[in-house]
């Protein structure tokens, strides 16, 4: 019932609605629609309410929830179902315990992550309330190493939903998204299956949205920022992480009816920071430098050597670096 209270506050927004109606529409004592709008004001929704006018509507908190999220959401898949925690270590390690049950498209999203994971076996700072941390579930029926595909999916969507915002995101390939040479947000894929199926597939997004300076740990404050710190305003968090959403729901989409990610690619190429550039390649601490002239239609990277020679890295244990500074 709460819901659908919300909803109609949401609907008349700025405008009152009257207990009386409220409890005729939804059939319920009035006394029971004051106890939900004390609860929505506990959650943090400012509902204001004066006598013989009812309740309107003032804010709503800065929160994940899935009700603060379906409002910008328009997919049929992903994020049919959100799960939203105020803490959790990592929302994919939460959603891999819960992969079983629960079905594709499923949302598992956190207020703040404790074990935050990154790429490499790298942690991912991931402060309460400041940022996006979310993974989504997918059943694919697609062999293995078709996996990696995903994270070009996702890596795109993210570009898309921040250019969508007038961000000038680029790509640093496979998994970085850099605003203003400063990474703002990583994508980190797992997958779980056999030799030749997959079981699924796990994708978790980090974006780093109102983040100040200080949530930073020193050491990447060079490195790491916020769209807060990169554009000089703060953003509706769950506005852009519904964006994400709705450009991964068509970009996967038409992976799943064509099997390639032609549309992806494109965007990756797009607005890849490293194509075109020489690039530092490095494989278990052993460094060389190429030239990144393409992405496969498996998104791997394709580099040349001075001779013209080309080789094909895929993401697994590798780290890219372009040849001057991090990016
Ligand atoms: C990277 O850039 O190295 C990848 C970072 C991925 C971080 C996200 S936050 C949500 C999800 N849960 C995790 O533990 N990691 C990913």
């Amino acid at each position: 019932m709460k819901k659908d209270i919300l909803k109609a506050l949401r609907k008349n927004r700025g405008d009152f609605i009257s207990g009386q109606d409220l409890s005729d529409s939804l059939g319920v004592s009035r006394t029971s629609i004051w106890k939900q709008v004390n609860q929505l004001r506990e959650e943090g929704y400012k509902v204001e309410s004066v006598t013989r006018k009812g309740y309107r509507l003032l804010g709503v908190p800065d929160s994940l929830t899935e009700e603060e999220v379906r409002p910008y959401l328009n997919t049929g898949l992903i994020g049919c179902k959100i799960i939203h925690h105020h803490t959790l270590d990592s929302t994919n390690e939460q959603l891999k315990k819960i992969a079983s049950e629960e079905v594709e498209g499923t949302v598992v999203v956190s207020e703040e992550q404790t074990g935050g994971k990154g790429r490499l076996g790298r942690t991912w700072t991931s402060s309460k309330g400041k940022g996006i941390y979310m993974s989504i579930l997918l059943k694919p029926e697609i062999h293995p190493q078709d996996a990696s595909k995903i994270t070009q999916i996702i890596a795109a969507s993210v570009v898309l939903a921040l250019k969508g915002l007038n961000i000038d995101a680029k790509i640093k390939w496979p998994n970085d998204i850099i605003v203003n040479s400063k990474k703002v947000a990583g994508v980190l894929t797992e997958m779980s299956g056999e030799l030749m199926r997959v079981d699924h597939i796990i994708v978790g997004t980090g974006i780093n949205i109102n983040n100040d300076q200080g949530d930073f740990p020193e050491k990447i404050r060079e490195k790491a920022s916020s769209l807060m710190l990169e554009m000089g305003e703060s953003f509706n968090r769950a506005r852009v992480m519904a964006e994400v959403l709705n450009n991964f729901e068509l970009l996967y989409m038409n992976f799943l009816e064509s099997k390639e990610i032609t549309e992806s690619l494109e965007v990756c190429r797009e607005n890849s920071i490293l194509l075109g550039k020489e690039v530092r390649i490095i494989t278990k601490g052993v460094e060389r430098v190429r030239r990144a002239v393409e992405l496969g239609l498996g998104g791997e990277l394709i580099v040349e050597d001075e001779d013209g020679n080309r080789e094909t890295i895929v993401s697994g244990e590798v780290s890219v670096r372009a040849l001057h500074g991090y990016i």
